[in-house]
């Protein structure tokens, strides 16, 4: 059977844009805070192949989505190189901040030992999982997954992670090689499990400097591609380097190893079509603020950024961004609807 998501990102032609949503399993749906309030922990939910799989699958039996996204999150890589990771209430994730001599101290040889319970989960989840639905792995993007590391939680500024790439260049460095090495790991065993394709979450691209894009935020991009596809020659790689600069993302799209780019609801997807286009698959773009309004104002602008593309590029719809928690479920349904009737009369 046809996996329609899949095909989009085999560049072939597909009938509609195949759709699935960033944090589709997430807060806005009752039956995931239900899960959540009798997990414990955030990392408790992630590293229970039980509850992990129930809530993976949970989107897709409420909504005509396409793919199933691996509920977990870009944190488990620090958290199995041995750094203290917990998510409080409220306040998101926080990490004990890093020094440059604890660098040297992480190892990357026990990342797949201490995330055995995430495989589990993919395995259960694929057995679960529709023969048309794609199913898709994940992880951050090093300079993000380095920013929460550097940081110790979010920030609007990172500046202790900025910090860190112009005066401690060697230790920066190092952390990201050790990044680089434990993704690849962790997505090669994602892979092995059962996921189709991977998502790179390079979520904070767009606070890197314009000359430090190169090293930070691409090389590595490209590394880990590389090195998966080398394992792995069949699995689709989506990088999303969200906020980066026009010119960064066609570098992206012309490295020639990523099979789809996610685009967030900064850029011109008229121009991506037509420049990113002819290299990658587009997926995204629509602002996950206007999940927030009505189905009609959705429908419409469902119609108004998706018609024009018909025949024109590879797509996939999405969010620019992760589905607000305080989204209405009704108007989540619409999204998704109207992406089905999107090139029917275009
Ligand atoms: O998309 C999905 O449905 C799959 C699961 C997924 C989660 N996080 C679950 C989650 C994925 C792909 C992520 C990725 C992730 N995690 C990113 C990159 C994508 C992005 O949104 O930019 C980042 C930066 C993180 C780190 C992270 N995890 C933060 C900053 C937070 C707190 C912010 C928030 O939204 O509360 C998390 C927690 C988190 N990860 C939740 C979920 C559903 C909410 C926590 C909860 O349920 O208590």
């Amino acid at each position: 059977m046809e996996k329609i998501l899949l095909s989009a990102l085999e560049k072939k032609t597909t009938a509609r844009p195949p759709v699935w949503v960033m944090r589709q399993a997430g807060r806005y749906l009752p039956e995931y805070r239900e899960v959540r309030a009798k997990a414990g922990s955030f990392l408790d939910l992630c590293y229970n192949p039980a509850l992990a799989t129930e809530v993976t699958l949970q989107p897709l039996r409420r909504f005509t989505l396409d793919a199933a996204i691996l509920f977990s999150d870009i944190l488990v890589i620090p958290d199995g190189l041995g750094r203290k990771v917990s998510f409080v209430k409220g306040e998101g994730p926080q990490l004990e901040p890093m020094t440059t001599k604890d660098v040297a101290k992480l190892d990357s040889r026990n990342v797949t030992r201490h995330l055995e319970p995430v495989y589990q989960a993919v395995t259960q989840i694929r057995e679960g999982l529709a023969p048309e639905k794609t199913f898709l792995g994940f992880c951050g993007g090093p300079w993000t997954v380095a920013c929460y590391m550097l940081e110790g939680q979010g920030s609007k500024t990172f500046a202790a992670a900025k910090r860190w790439l112009y005066a401690e260049p060697q230790a920066f460095e190092d952390l990201v090689d050790i990044l680089v090495d434990a993704s690849v790991q962790h997505l090669a065993a994602q892979v092995k499990a059962g996921v189709d394709a991977v998502q790179l979450f390079e979520s904070w691209a767009g606070m890197v400097p314009h000359d430090m894009f190169e090293s930070v935020v691409y090389q590595p991009l490209v590394r880990i591609a590389q090195r998966l596809k080398a394992s792995h020659p069949k699995v689709k790689v989506i990088v999303f380097a969200r906020g980066a600069h026009p010119q960064h993302l066609l570098k992206l799209a012309k490295s020639g190893v990523f099979d789809g780019m996610g685009i967030d609801e900064t850029q011109d997807l008229g121009w991506c079509a037509q420049h990113l286009g002819p290299f990658v698959t587009l997926q995204g773009a629509m602002d996950n603020t206007l999940l927030l309004t009505d189905p009609q104002t959705i429908r419409h602008a469902v119609d108004r950024m998706y018609a024009p593309l018909k025949g024109q590029a590879h797509m996939i719809a999405n969010l620019g961004h992760g589905i607000l928690p305080e989204t209405p479920i009704e108007n989540m349904a619409a999204y998704v609807d109207a992406t089905h009737k999107a090139w029917r009369s275009a």
